[in-house]
Formats: structure tokens, C-alpha cells, sequence
């Protein structure tokens, strides 16, 4: 049997700052930073950051191992310590029995029965967002569609998950939650941890977008609680939940944190893959063909229905390889609770374990020419070759995104009944960088032309 290696033995990036480490790196190349030490160090490796132990995996079996098989032994990073100050203990955040409970009364929100029910009220929402567009069809003029679909995936969570109570708010909560990302990114990047009551300028910043945010979303739960209502969504069925020990319904603070994860957490990561599913339409003609092709040909101009979305095969395979050239959630990160051993090296307790998605949904191992649009990767013949965990932009095990379907369907409804309408091209002058927040935005926003189809 071979000996386990020790954490300081796995290889590290071989330039660092004797103070910073890599943070540096980290923080100016990010994505770029990954990609290198993969190429250099290989699959598993540690990188150097004050005060914490960081391994970083991109090997598909190890991140099955820390995502499914040995998830008990792995509690969320020490990123999501910088998420939970702006979400709360949400269902993103919160961990063990209580997480586990409240997973247990969100899901039912989110089954298949209650996805078919909530199918209308995407297209209602889209079909507004069409009207949005018609000013901007056949005219000089270009469209924010990244704002527009920002403005659209809310409108599509807050009409199916909360029946529109969180109202007339989409520049409000576009601020908080761009300035929210900003935030959270600067504290993971950040070299030391000062004290929470220091009332440095940047905490004080961070405080008042948090004060706006419970302002939003407070005010949501006191309306609702004015006015119960008999509607099926999850607000009612977040509200109307009992303790089964104790029979206690959830606090407004615990209502608060699992709203605005929802809420966060259900349109950004939709309205970013809309986005450069845009931006790679407009890019790649043959596959924008084929796409109109399917819709027109199984369609016939009707409006979608659950069932005739369904079957658009090469549909899903446009979200499925867009989400793989542009995973929404680029990284995930766990932390060992009792000390792991992974590829022959012993990981301690309480070590980072980083996966960063974007690099896996990269590799040439598992992809062939990886920087190509080729939705044809998806068919169902390719996708049982694949390796399960060389693609994961939902993660997985039991921490799985609890909105995948959602979002899966919201994405279908979006693209056929804008694209049985308009052509959408990307301006030219639209640059593809990346800004790895905590999601994968475009470094800027995406302009687009709007045209009606013949
Ligand atoms: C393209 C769209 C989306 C992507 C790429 C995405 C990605 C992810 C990923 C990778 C995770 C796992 C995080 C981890 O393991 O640390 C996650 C968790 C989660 N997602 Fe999504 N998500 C999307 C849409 C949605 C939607 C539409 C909702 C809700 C309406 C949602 C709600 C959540 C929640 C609540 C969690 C935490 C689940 C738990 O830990 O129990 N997401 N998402």
C-alpha cells in the first residue's frame, strides 16, 4: 500500500508574494490563473493564500468524491462565509439538519407539477419582454439586452416563486445585487480578515446595500402576512411551514434569508447564460439555423407548450454546451470537516477544496477542441460518453442547484418565443471578457440589434 503524501508535498503555482501568496493572481487573472496551473501543476494542487489552506481539484472523479460520494465529510468553503453576510443562512449557505430541513420544504416548489403550472407565467413575462423589444425592431437602435434580461428572469422568479409581491423594484434590486457580487468578491480576495465591527469604508458600504436589501424583502413579508393569499407559491409555502419537532413557523430574519437566496440565486446565474447564449447565437450561424429550424419546423409559428418544448432536442443541447463554454457558477468550493484523503494526499480537516467549473467544462481530456461552440457535444449519444462530473454547471450531489429544471425551462421558453419573433444580433463591437464575480459575467454589458423575422 503506498504511504499518504502530506498537504506540503502536493505542488503549488511557483511564483507567489512571500506576504500575499497568489492572492494577487487570484484576484487580477482569476479564470486565466486556474487555466495556467492547471497546465503546469496538473489536477490537484494547493495555492498559497494567508492564513488558509486551499487544494485545487479539476480531476471529474475527485469532484464526484467531494460532491457525492464523501459529501458528509465536506461543509461549504470559506467563500460562502462572504455570501451568507448578504444572503443570510439561506438554503445556499446554511449546512447540516437545519439546511437538510429546509431543503425539505422549498423542493416541493420546485417539482415537475408545479414547473408545468408555472410554464405560463414564463411565456406572460416573456411575451412582455417581447413588446419590450418591438421599439428597438428594425431600427438603428441597439438594445441593453443585458439589462433586459435581467429586468425578465426577475419579473419570470417573482411571478412563479412569489406572485409578483416583490413589485416595481428591478433598478433597486439590480444595484444591491451587482454592488452585493462586488462586495463578496472583495472579502473572498481580501488578504485579512478584520473584525466585523470595524467600520472601515468599505463595511459601510457593504451595510447599506444589506439595509436595502431588507428593506426589499422585509416589506415583502409584512405585505404577505397583511394579506395571506391562497396562492400555491413559495413564499406561502415558505410561510405556512411548520417545525415538525416543535411546531414553530419560520422566523421573518429565517423567511428572509431563504427569500432573497431564492430570489439572488434564481435570476442572475439565468439572465447570465441568456446572455452569452445570445452572444454565441449571434456568432455561430449554422448552429442559429438549425435552432430556427427545429423551433419552426416542430412548432409551425404556435406559442410553445410544456410538451412541444420538451422535444426540441437541439434546443437543449444549445443551453447545455453554452452553459459549458460559459458555466453561470464558474467555481464551487467546499471546506473537509474531518481530515480526507484524495489522490494518495492527505487533505487535514478544515482545508478549502476549490473546483473550479469553468476549467473542467475546459479540458482537453474530456473535450475536444474546447474553445468551439458545438452543441452537437450534447446529443444524447455524446452525452452518456461523457464523464458525469466533466460537466457540472448545477453541481451536484445533494447540494445540487435546487432551480435546475426552472431554470432549464425558463431558458427554453426565453430563446423559442424571441427567436420565433426576432433575430437578435450582438453588437460587433461586444468584447467576450470575462468578470468572474461570484458569477460569470461579461466584463460589458451586451448591446444587440433587434430584427423581426420575415
Ligand atoms: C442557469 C441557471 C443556474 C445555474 C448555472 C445555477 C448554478 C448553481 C450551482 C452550481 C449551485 C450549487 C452551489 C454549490 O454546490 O455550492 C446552485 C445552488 C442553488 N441554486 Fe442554482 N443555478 C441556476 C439557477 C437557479 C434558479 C433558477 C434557482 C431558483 C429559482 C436557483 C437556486 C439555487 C439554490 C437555492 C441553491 C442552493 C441549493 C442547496 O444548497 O440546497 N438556481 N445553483
Amino acid at each position: 500500500m503506498l504511504a499518504t503524501k502530506k498537504l506540503n508535498q502536493l505542488p503549488y503555482p511557483n511564483s507567489f508574494h512571500f506576504f500575499l501568496g497568489n492572492l494577487l493572481q487570484l484576484r487580477n487573472e482569476r479564470i486565466q490563473f486556474f487555466l495556467e496551473q492547471k497546465k503546469a501543476l496538473g489536477n490537484i494542487y494547493q495555492i498559497k493564500v494567508p492564513s488558509r489552506k486551499i487544494v485545487v481539484l479539476t480531476n471529474p472523479d475527485w469532484i464526484k468524491y467531494v460532491l457525492v460520494d464523501n459529501n458528509k465529510n465536506y461543509t461549504k468553503s470559506f467563500a460562502y462565509d462572504s455570501i451568507k453576510l448578504f444572503l443570510g443562512n439561506g438554503l445556499l449557505t446554511s449546512e447540516g439538519e437545519f439546511w437538510k430541513r429546509q431543503r425539505r420544504l422549498s423542493q416541493p416548489a420546485f417539482h415537475k407539477e408545479k414547473l408545468s403550472l408555472m410554464f405560463k407565467n414564463m411565456m406572460v413575462q416573456t411575451e412582455k419582454s417581447l413588446k419590450r423589444l418591438e421599439k428597438y425592431a428594425d431600427t438603428n437602435l441597439s438594445i441593453n439586452l443585458s439589462k433586459e434580461l435581467y429586468k425578465l428572469t426577475l419579473d419570470i422568479v417573482n411571478s412563479t416563486l412569489f406572485y409578483n409581491e416583490i413589485d416595481n423594484t428591478t433598478d433597486r434590486i439590480y444595484k444591491v445585487v451587482s454592488k452585493g457580487n462586488e462586495y463578496i468578491t472583495k472579502r473572498i480576495d481580501s488578504p485579512i480578515q478584520l473584525p466585523e465591527w470595524l467600520p472601515t469604508p468599505s463595511r459601510m458600504k457593504e451595510k447599506e446595500v444589506l439595509k436595502e436589501m431588507d428593506e426589499i424583502f422585509f416589506s415583502v413579508i409584512e405585505r404577505r402576512r397583511k394579506n395571506p393569499t391562497q396562492h400555491e407559491d413559495l413564499l406561502s409555502m415558505l410561510m405556512e411551514a411548520k417545525d415538525e419537532e416543535t411546531g414553530e413557523a419560520m422566523t421573518n430574519r429565517q423567511l428572509r434569508d431563504e427569500i432573497i437566496t431564492i430570489f439572488v440565486a434564481g435570476h442572475e446565474t439565468t439572465q447570465i447564460a441568456l446572455g452569452w447564449i445570445f452572444y454565441l447565437l449571434t456568432n455561430n450561424a449554422e448552429v442559429l439555423q438549425r435552432l430556427l429550424h427545429e423551433i419552426d419546423n416542430s412548432l409551425h409559428g404556435e406559442a410553445p407548450t410544456i410538451q412541444n418544448i420538451r422535444s426540441l432536442h437541439y434546443l437543449k443541447q444549445v443551453i447545455d454546451e453554452s452553459m459549458r463554454c460559459f458555466p453561470p457558477a464558474w467555481i464551487l468550493g467546499r471546506k473537509t470537516i474531518e481530515k480526507d484523503v484524495i489522490d494518495g494526499y492527505e487533505i487535514p480537516a478544515g482545508t478549502n477544496v476549490i473546483m473550479p467549473i469553468y476549467v473542467v467544462h475546459h479540458d482537453e481530456q474530456y473535450w475536444e477542441n474546447p474553445s468551439i461552440f458545438n452543441p452537437d457535444r450534447f446529443t444524447f449519444e455524446n452525452v452518456k460518453l461523457q464523464h458525469k462530473y466533466a460537466y457540472f454547471p448545477f453541481g451536484g450531489g445533494p447540494r445540487l442547484c435546487i432551480g435546475n429544471n426552472f431554470a432549464i425551462q425558463e431558458m427554453q421558453v426565453v430563446i423559442v418565443m424571441v427567436l420565433q419573433k426576432y433575430r437578435i444580433i450582438v453588437n460587433k463591437d461586444f468584447i467576450p471578457d470575462l468578470n468572474p464575480l461570484v458569477t460569470l459575467h461579461p466584463k460589458n454589458e451586451i448591446f444587440a440589434k433587434v430584427y423581426k423575422r420575415k
